[in-house]
């Protein structure tokens, strides 16, 4: 796989920019997200010059990722995860892109977001994102190995675990301090398990191998699937190479979390 799409897969950028429920053409876009603010219609990103992304430049599609800001300058809605696709680097981003406008261009028309006032208004993200945004890439943390660090970036920044598995408050911002512990309101209305290692409440009772075991193939330690939203995140963490579908699971179990580290890694 080229490693624009690898980085692709593990950021999960087609699942949401494809209607595969009405057979949508990969990337096109118009895939329904179902929040508690309303519907959002994913965007095309596929090359076409009209409707998609094509005429974008390097630097339109980096902003639009780390900042959150379309290239007209108005902002987007967090529902695109990119408040944790800020920490993805710039080679990383520039890869993804080329790996993007080397697929087929697809001319689908964006569909409008069905989202009630105010939450609507595009121009009020501006306050959201100074209340609950934290822009910038990830930073390797210089006292941990090069393995925590890249487990750090994938759960964080490109696989976003995050977006789904922390709670929101009634903003829709994921609470820093709660990083992980379970979204009673995840994608399509779902409650999302807690998987930090509280023992009660999370999966402090897995070992390290179950969760590369679940990242893999899908299965729980008690011989469950995981369906749903885990279920496309699975697909594409199946096809993760060794060191990274490993990467993960420290950070995840708790083992890497003491002292700064989870502050400094483990936020958004
Ligand atoms: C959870 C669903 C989700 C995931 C995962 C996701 N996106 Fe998106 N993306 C969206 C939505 C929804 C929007 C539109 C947001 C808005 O209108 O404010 C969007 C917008 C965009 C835009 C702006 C397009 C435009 O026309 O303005 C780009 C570029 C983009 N995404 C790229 C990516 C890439 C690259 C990935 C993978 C690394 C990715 N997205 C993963 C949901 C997602
Ligand atoms: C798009 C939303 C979404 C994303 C992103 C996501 N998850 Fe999940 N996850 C879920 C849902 C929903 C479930 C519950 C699935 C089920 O019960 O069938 C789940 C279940 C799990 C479980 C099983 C927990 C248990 O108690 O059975 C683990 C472990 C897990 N996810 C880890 C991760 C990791 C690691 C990542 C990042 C690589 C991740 N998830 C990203 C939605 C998501």
């Amino acid at each position: 796989m080229p490693q624009g799409a690898y980085l692709a897969n593990a950021g999960g950028c087609e699942d949401c920019h494809t209607d595969r429920e009405h057979g949508g053409r990969p990337y096109a876009g118009g895939r329904a997200l179902a929040t508690p603010f309303g519907t959002f219609y994913s965007p095309n990103i596929t090359p076409d010059p009209e409707t998609g992304i094509g005429r974008w430049t390097d630097e339109q599609f980096l902003r639009a990722l780390r900042d959150g800001v379309r290239p007209d300058g108005a902002n987007y809605f967090p529902v695109f995860p990119y408040p944790s696709f800020t920490k993805i680097t710039d080679a990383d981003a520039r890869a993804i892109k080329a790996y993007l406008f080397s697929l087929p261009a697809a001319r689908q028309a964006n569909r409008a977001h069905d989202v009630s006032f105010p939450f609507s208004w595009r121009f009020l993200q501006y306050g959201w994102k100074l209340l609950f945004f934290t822009p910038g890439p990830f930073r390797p943390a210089p006292e941990h190995s090069e393995a925590h660090n890249r487990g750090a970036y994938l759960v964080t920044a490109l696989a976003h675990c995050g977006e789904c598995h922390t709670p929101r408050n009634w903003f829709g911002a994921t609470e820093p301090n709660r990083f992980l512990a379970g979204n009673p309101d995840g994608p399509d209305g779902k409650s999302v398990p807690n998987i930090t290692p509280d023992r009660q409440t999370g999966i402090g009772s897995w070992s390290e191998e179950d969760i590369t075991t679940l990242l893999k193939t899908g299965q729980t330690p008690e011989f469950d699937f995981v369906g749903g939203a885990m279920g496309e995140v699975v697909r594409n963490t199946s096809r993760l190479d060794e060191l990274d579908a490993r990467a993960g699971a420290p950070m995840i179990s708790g083992r890497a979390r003491s002292g700064s580290c989870g502050q400094s890694s483990g936020v958004n």
